[in-house]
């Protein structure tokens, strides 16, 4: 049976993350995995419906069981347009064991111990970042947010001054272009999204053809200079893995700061304990990202019949992993809709289900938010944020714009 719930349509994903809580709460409780009919808000149209996965536990299994639940099939809700597809055919949407293969050589530029060397320089620029905006003030995504991710990743990949804000829009571009705010001029977000990809790949070119003329120390050199079985890496594998790299180096970490700094405004008693008791960091910066949950969902396709929380899944349906549900089920997280930074344990699947495709910029992106609300909690004694204008998608949280003010300590 197919439940015509909101999920499919549009509207229900142009309403915050809060006001969608009451659904995912109930299909939690009566229906965890239930058949949806197609998504009307897909970049093309869907060719079939999909299963929606709640629970924590239910979305673990999936996650962790890749040769039951591929990811070679797509990994968005909806499907993607052809040419779109093509730019996007990166190691996240590869099964074992090609994907085995690539991410292990991606991996070494992201082990914890390459980023704990790094982790000086990410502070340095931290600090910096959150002093301008305390002394300034402004909006939460411009002035403050955005800024760190980019320069991380644009330092990681060697991407130069003169690209960034090429760089930065096109990503940007790329996971908003559900909005219409961001598909300008009269174009469809398929077409938005598309040209934006398409920047990504010029972007990519010119860069790996310098690496390939003056290799350095960064993860396109890492990647350019890498062989499978003596032969090099594909170029338009390589153009892929740099859009995916532009996409979920940016996005996630920046939404992870305006929610969290938005999480904190309208939590005082919260950000009073922070500030009281640095130790909480590490914990303060698992909620946030628990209970933003930057990313609302991924994909798997069910690779033969199964059975999942009584659900009759048949070999080619869509298997949607629901991060924003999972991180508020009732039966993991006590009170999950209140926002506590001394939760312990927060086992939340913000950065995926454990699987083989797990985040591979999870200790990245806990370091840059580390050095920001360290520095941030130093800085600001109070954070008063006005009304947040949120990103219509059903792929990820996003604020576009939030003015904050700070009285500076
Ligand atoms: C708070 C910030 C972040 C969040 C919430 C986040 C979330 C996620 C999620 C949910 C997945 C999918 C996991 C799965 O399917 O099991 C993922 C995968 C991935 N993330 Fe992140 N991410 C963040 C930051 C970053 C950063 C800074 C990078 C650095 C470039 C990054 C790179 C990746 C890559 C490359 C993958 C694909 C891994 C694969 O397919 O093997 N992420 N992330």
């Amino acid at each position: 049976m197919s439940v015509s719930a909101p999920l499919s349509s549009r509207d229900f994903w142009t309403r915050p993350r809060a006001e969608r809580a009451a659904h995912f709460a109930e299909l939690r409780a009566i229906a965890p995995v239930s058949l949806h009919e197609p998504s009307a808000f897909t970049l093309a149209p869907q060719r079939r419906g999909f299963w929606a996965v709640t629970r924590h536990a239910d979305v673990q299994h999936v996650s962790r069981n890749p040769a039951l639940f591929c990811s070679g099939q797509g990994v968005g809700l909806g499907d993607l347009p052809p040419d779109i597809l093509e730019l996007n055919a990166s190691f996240l949407v590869m099964d074992p064991p090609q994907h085995t293969v690539i991410r292990r050589i991606v991996s070494g530029a992201f082990t914890p111990r390459r980023v704990a060397r790094f982790e000086a320089d990410i502070t340095t620029e931290a600090r910096r970042i959150v002093d301008e905006f305390v002394d300034r003030g402004g909006d939460v995504v411009e002035d403050l947010a955005m800024k760190l991710p980019l320069w991380a990743i644009s330092t990681m990949m060697g991407v130069p001054e003169s690209m960034r804000a090429e760089f930065y829009r096109a990503a940007e571009g790329q996971i908003a272009a559900q909005d219409p705010e961001y598909a300008r001029a009269g174009k469809d977000s398929a077409t938005f999204a598309l040209e934006a990809a398409m920047t990504l790949h010029r972007l990519a070119a010119e860069l790996v053809a310098d690496r390939r003329a003056h290799p350095g120390d960064d993860i396109l050199s890492t990647l350019v200079t890498a062989q499978i079985d003596g032969e090099p890496l594909d170029e338009q594998l390589l153009r892929s893995i740099f859009v995916l790299f532009a996409t979920a180096g940016n996005d996630t970490t920046r939404t992870s700061t305006s929610q969290g700094v938005r999480l904190f405004a309208e939590n005082p008693d919260q950000w009073r304990r922070l500030r009281a008791d640095p130790t909480l960091l590490p914990s303060a910066i698992e909620e946030v990202v628990r209970y933003a949950t930057p990313v609302i969902h991924f994909r798997r396709t069910a690779t033969q019949d199964t059975e999942l929380a009584g659900a009759q899944i048949a070999a080619g349906d869509p298997v949607v992993m629901f991060y924003e549900s999972a991180n508020f089920d009732e039966t993991v997280f006590d009170a999950p809709e209140t926002f506590d930074i001394t939760r312990d344990p927060n086992p939340h699947l913000g950065f995926g289900g454990g699987g083989t495709h797990f985040c591979l910029g999870a200790s990245l992106a806990r370091s840059q938010l580390r050095a920001l609300f360290t520095r941030l909690a130093e800085r600001a004694e109070t954070i008063e944020a006005g009304q947040a204008a949120y990103l219509t998608s059903n792929f990820v949280n996003g604020i576009k714009r939030m003015p904050v003010t700070i009285t500076a300590s």
